[in-house]
């Protein structure tokens, strides 16, 4: 009997082999998930396991160890979309369960099987309403504008209590998105700053070297806005400006990240779409597409806290480098405005990938007879002192799926207020620019903002 079983819907996608398969395999090796697990990965071809997992090894750029996951994994041949199947995999998952097992159903399909997948998961019996050792888990894009998003949530709610539902964002399960509340709340230091007298910008950005990667059907409807900003970037901006939670219970800290985003407007004079060159000669592109694969805009969150202090966003596809990191710029000391040296503003770098830390640029002397400033940065580097161990994003959600843990994933307050902000940006879409480079990019924001985002 199994302690926890864990059924993927689309195991052949990318997603399982890229992501999932991976994590469980680490986590299953570190005896971080319980010795009777058993994942069940469902697909309309006919595979033995062992083929199956030949054949995700060979599709993964990364290794996959294959001698963990044979341990653990069973494949089922099964045609999801046909309601009569479903038997079958009931009486297989009733063959492994006791009454405690743990049970998670892993949605790693498109939002356009959400309905029907749902609806049959709750009808076959697989998955009961208000049971809460089985939880459902659903990844983004959920819809594509508020009205989409709203008619998704809603199916859901009929088949699911809203505590067995996961939404799962990955960013909130990277080391440094996690340590954001821990830098602010448990540092004097950062705490007493943490506001518009102080604070001058605050950048978040996100950057990538790699274009859509075939995702062509996916991408083209969602663009940059849709894709990273509605999700991964205003993740990362609530929990920059939310106020300290009452608790950190996950519905504490989520109603105060709300609260950030109910009070979140967007500059229209600021927004700069992109649009790589060659993306329109990707395979299953049209020739006339207007989507954007770049997207920089200025917004701010009208709060006592943050009142006047712009948020630059900022997120594309083929730039000059992969980065996500969050820049806080603090304010010029009264001093150092009288003073005609080439001082830096104080800035706290909080690095999110591919390194993750933290880092707080100073002014200081150069050492020695000269009287010449320098910029320095204090740095705390994760990776560096954890080389080879470094946890990955889905092994931390997955653990605290099995745990019942919800405050790394979003809910739907969260996702509604996202939507209609980027609906509100959407009324002011306008073609975008096509760009050979990130500096062409760089060179527009400054014009524009007088802001150098590099
Ligand atoms: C996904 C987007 O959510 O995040 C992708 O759909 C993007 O387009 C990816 O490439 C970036 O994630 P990461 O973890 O590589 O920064």
């Amino acid at each position: 009997m199994m302690d926890l079983i864990i059924v993927i819907f689309g195991s052949t996608g990318d997603l399982t082999f890229r992501k999932l398969l991976p994590a469980i395999a680490r986590l299953y090796r570190k005896n971080q998930l319980p010795e009777q697990t058993k994942v069940i990965a469902l697909g309309r071809k006919k595979f033995s396991t062992d083929e199956y997992l030949e054949n995700m090894a060979n599709l993964s750029s990364a290794k996959l160890d294959l001698n963990t996951l044979s341990k653990v994994v069973s494949y089922h041949q099964m045609e999801i979309t046909d309601i009569l199947a479903y038997q079958n995999l009931l009486d297989l998952v009733n063959s492994f369960k006791h009454e405690q097992t743990r049970e998670l159903y892993y949605l790693a399909i498109g939002p356009e099987l959400f309905p029907e997948i749902s609806n049959h998961i709750n009808v076959s019996g697989l998955v009961k309403i208000g049971n809460l050792n089985q939880s459902i888990i659903f990844e983004k894009p959920f819809g594509h504008d508020l009205s989409s998003a709203k008619a998704i949530n809603e199916m859901l709610w009929n088949y699911f209590d809203e505590k067995q539902i996961y939404r799962i964002d990955h960013y909130l399960g990277k080391e440094m998105i996690q340590n954001i509340m821990m830098v602010r709340f448990a540092n004097r230091i950062f705490e007493e700053i943490w506001h518009n007298r102080t604070i001058k910008n605050v950048k978040i950005i996100s950057k990538e070297t790699d274009g859509i990667l075939g995702r062509a059907g996916y991408y083209d409807q969602s663009g940059a806005l849709r894709d990273m900003i509605q999700s991964h970037l205003l993740q990362m901006l609530s929990l920059i400006a939310m106020e300290v939670p009452l608790s950190y219970f996950s519905d504490d800290v989520k109603n105060e990240k709300v609260k950030v985003l109910n009070h979140l407007h967007f500059d229209h004079d600021s927004l700069i779409l992109g649009q790589y060159d060659g993306y329109l000669n990707e395979h299953n592109i049209p020739n006339d597409s207007k989507t954007e694969t770049f997207v920089f805009l200025r917004a701010y969150v009208n709060t006592p806290r943050f009142k006047g202090v712009p948020f630059y966003l900022m997120s594309g596809k083929k730039l000059d480098t992969k980065e996500s990191l969050i820049i806080i710029e603090f304010e010029e000391t009264s001093e150092q405005r009288k003073w005609d040296l080439p001082l830096s503003t104080n800035k706290l770098l909080i690095k999110i990938d591919p390194k993750d830390g933290v880092g707080l640029v100073l002014n200081s002397k150069v050492p020695g007879l000269t009287d010449n400033v320098e910029q320095v940065e204090l740095e705390y580097c994760i990776n560096c002192n954890a080389v080879g161990n470094k946890t990955e994003a889905y092994e931390k959600l997955i653990i605290d799926m099995v745990g019942h843990h919800k405050t790394l994933f979003t809910r739907w307050d969260e996702i509604e207020l996202s939507w209609h902000f980027i609906d509100t940006i959407k009324k002011y879409q306008k073609d975008p620019v096509i760009y050979k480079n990130f500096d062409e990019l760089l060179a527009m924001i400054k014009d524009l903002t007088k802001e150098d985002m590099k």
